[in-house]
């Protein structure tokens, strides 16, 4: 037997979604080339080398880094976030050359700036490329220190911002980081420059190519739970960001990205401050690898899991498909 068709009940959802013109306009979220940061990394070499676990993404030697950014100053991206990868000799337990002021990203950021004026340029704050035992803070006797890992993340911070960098990302996850940044840049008269504090930094499966990416897999002993937040909590992340943005930050981060896009809202929703997401190596590998096999539409996903971003309230995403999406959306 045939069921009634409810007239009566029907709006005819389907009538702003018969055509192009009417679903564009209806649109209640776009992306664009400024919702897009970058994040590239450097090496000590000379020449590029492409990381494994991340098709289509490569370090950058000093000879190779300013051409590679010229795309992304050309597309029209905002800024680009700089993470080193050392080669072991110069990784040590005391993690000196994280406040080198000659380091990878000190190097990097004066030779950027002497070329480009129109890239923002966001230093990485943690311990882990500089650390001979991979942690982004300093161990003893198998214990991540915190106090101590603040007061070299300070100086890091600082020879950065001599350097040029217009944000300090600190990603290290220690507590009270942002505050003594803050403190630090002050005093030295960086009143401007900005952080964009990783707030809500959960320890990740996702993070594994990176770790390739940065050279810091091997190194790293047992894993990052002390610091980084447990996938199961998100009243805690809420915590985290009040307490930061008390501290000074000036924008807030969550990380990763598409399994935690809950916290986003909540963060957007609760505090509406500029709230960035980091669409992780993991994130990226993972489409990259599926659709390699056929099995996804690349462009496809990457740009609905870029919008997926935009809809719960993110301001700008930290992605590895920042230039193909920027490319795409010309
Ligand atoms: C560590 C850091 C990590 C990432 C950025 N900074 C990895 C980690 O916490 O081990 C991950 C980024 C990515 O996976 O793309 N300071």
């Amino acid at each position: 037997m045939n069921k009634t068709f409810r007239q009566d009940l029907v709006v005819r959802p389907r009538r702003i979604r018969t055509d192009d013109w009417t679903r564009r306009m209806v649109a209640e979220n776009r992306l664009s080339v400024d919702d897009f940061i970058w994040p590239v990394f450097l090496q000590e070499d000379n020449g590029t080398t492409d990381v494994p676990s991340m098709p289509g993404v490569k370090r950058y030697g000093p000879d190779c880094l300013i051409d590679a950014i010229a795309d992304a100053v050309e597309l029209g991206i905002p800024a680009i976030a700089l993470f080193p990868y050392n080669n072991p000799a110069t990784k040590t337990e005391d993690c000196r050359e994280a406040y080198n002021p000659d380091n990878l990203i000190c190097q990097a950021t004066r030779s950027i700036r002497k070329h480009y004026q129109e890239i923002a340029l966001i230093g990485d704050v943690a311990l882990d490329p500089y650390n001979s035992l991979g942690h982004d803070g300093i161990v003893k006797d198998g214990v991540i220190l915190n106090d101590e890992s603040v007061e070299i993340l300070c100086r890091q911070a600082l020879v950065q911002a001599e350097a040029g960098c217009d944000y300090i990302g600190p990603s290290d996850m220690m507590d009270g980081r942002i505050g003594a940044i803050r403190d630090t840049l002050d005093d030295a008269g960086y009143t401007y420059t900005k952080i964009m504090s990783y707030s809500a930094k959960y320890a990740s499966g996702f993070y594994g190519p990176f770790r390739d990416a940065v050279g810091a897999k091997g190194a790293l002993k047992g894993d990052k739970k002390t610091y980084q937040m447990d996938p199961a909590n998100s009243e805690e992340a809420l915590r985290l960001v009040e307490n930061d943005l008390q501290q000074g930050a000036d924008m807030v981060m969550v990380k990763p990205g598409i399994a935690y896009l809950d916290i986003i809202q909540r963060i957007k929703d609760t505090f509406g401050v500029p709230t960035m997401a980091y669409q992780v190596s993991g994130e990226y590998a993972m489409i990259k690898a599926a659709s390699a096999n056929g099995w996804l539409d690349h462009d496809a996903v990457m740009m609905e899991s870029l919008m997926a971003f935009k809809r719960a309230g993110t301001d700008a995403v930290l992605t590895y498909f920042a230039l193909d999406a920027a490319r795409l959306l010309k």
